[in-house]
């Protein structure tokens, strides 16, 4: 049986494409820097500790190894990192790179992570391993960055100009990673994994509404309204900027296409945001009031718990 190595295994969908690897009995070697954090999310896996900054690690964990999920985390030592993994799997003969790219991924973008993505596809492209690209959209999960907010004041802000969003739950990149891992016919290619359908920020706070029992309204804002919201959320100055230009993009109409992708190649429909919203519930529900507390109503017209904390209101 192939062998197979994932990097970035500890994160939201490394870890996950781990966990869809071993339920279709995969050989898997998760690549990792702190084996304990690790084990402890990652369960029972073959454990190799390494560091993307050092190369002999990386040889060390690609001995034996057929293919790669290739995945760094975003910042400025994105492509360095992986291009470091690249690399060393051309010295190893792997036979193919999975990589988690992104839609929209251009060296030429002026959007941090869709460039860093750009320039990673480009090297991988100039290397000799075969290699396929997973391009997903707009992810479900970053409507959890706002999940708190949502919570105390049932309002969802974003700056979308109500255009549609074909966002994508990372359950379904993940599967499609692992069956492209797991399967022939695929080198060469590049998918745009999208959700089963493009819907808006409403749709999105009515399936809120119905999972969690509790009324949410979507707020559009224009872009001079969400910006000092990005500015002033503590983020790198380039998750910033990245966040802020997928708004953009999104208002351009850039995500409204679904294609279907994850259902050709994974035989199942692409989960929808009511399953999300089902699933994630109580991340947006109201807090539980101990008897006797003072509340406040909600411009929704929701009793709620007064607001005890700032919440990084990332998406707005
Ligand atoms: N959000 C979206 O809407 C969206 C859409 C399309 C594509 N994407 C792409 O999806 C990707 C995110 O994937 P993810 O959620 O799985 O990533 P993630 O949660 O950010 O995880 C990053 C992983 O990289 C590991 N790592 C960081 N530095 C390392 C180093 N020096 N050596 C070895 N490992 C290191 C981390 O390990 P530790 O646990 O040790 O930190 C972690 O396992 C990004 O590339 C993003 O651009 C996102």
């Amino acid at each position: 049986m192939t062998r197979i190595l994932v990097t970035g295994a500890t994160g939201t969908v490394g870890a996950t494409v781990v966990q869809a690897l071993q339920a279709r009995g995969a050989d898997v070697r998760a690549f990792v820097r702190d084996p304990a954090a690790a084990a402890a999310k990652l369960g029972d896996v073959d454990l190799a500790p390494g560091d993307f900054d050092d190369p002999a690690s990386l040889r060390r964990a690609l001995a034996g190894v057929g293919r790669v999920y290739l995945s760094a985390a975003d910042g400025p030592r994105k492509v360095a990192h992986e291009t470091a993994v690249i690399d060393a799997a051309a010295g190893a003969g792997v036979e193919l790179i999975v990589k988690l790219s992104s839609m929209h991924a251009d060296p030429a973008s002026a959007l941090p992570a869709f460039r860093w993505h750009g320039e990673v596809e480009a090297h991988l492209r100039r290397s000799d391993v075969p290699a396929v690209l997973l391009r997903p959209a707009f992810f479900m999960t970053n409507l959890l960055m706002v999940a708190g907010g949502v919570a105390h004041t049932g309002l969802l802000h974003a700056p979308t100009a109500g255009r549609r969003i074909a966002m994508i739950d990372i359950r379904d990149v993940a599967e499609v990673a692992a069956a492209v891992l797991l399967a022939e016919g695929h080198a060469g290619r590049t998918y745009d994994l999208t959700g089963p359908s493009a819907i808006t920020f409403a749709d999105v706070a009515a399936a809120l509404a119905g999972a969690t029992g509790h009324p949410v309204r979507s707020v559009d804002l224009t872009e001079e309204q969400a910006r000092p919201r990005f500015e002033g959320a503590g983020l790198p100055d380039w998750l910033a900027t990245h966040l802020a230009g997928v708004f953009g993009v999104i208002r351009a109409g850039g995500f409204e296409h679904a294609t279907g992708e994850v259902l050709r190649i994974t035989g199942r429909p692409a989960r929808d945001i009511t399953g999300f919203a089902h699933d994630f519930a109580a991340a947006f529900a109201p807090p539980a009031v101990p008897a006797g507390t003072a509340r406040t109503g909600s411009a929704a017209g929701q009793q709620r718990p007064e607001r005890s904390e700032v919440d990084v209101e990332v998406l707005g």
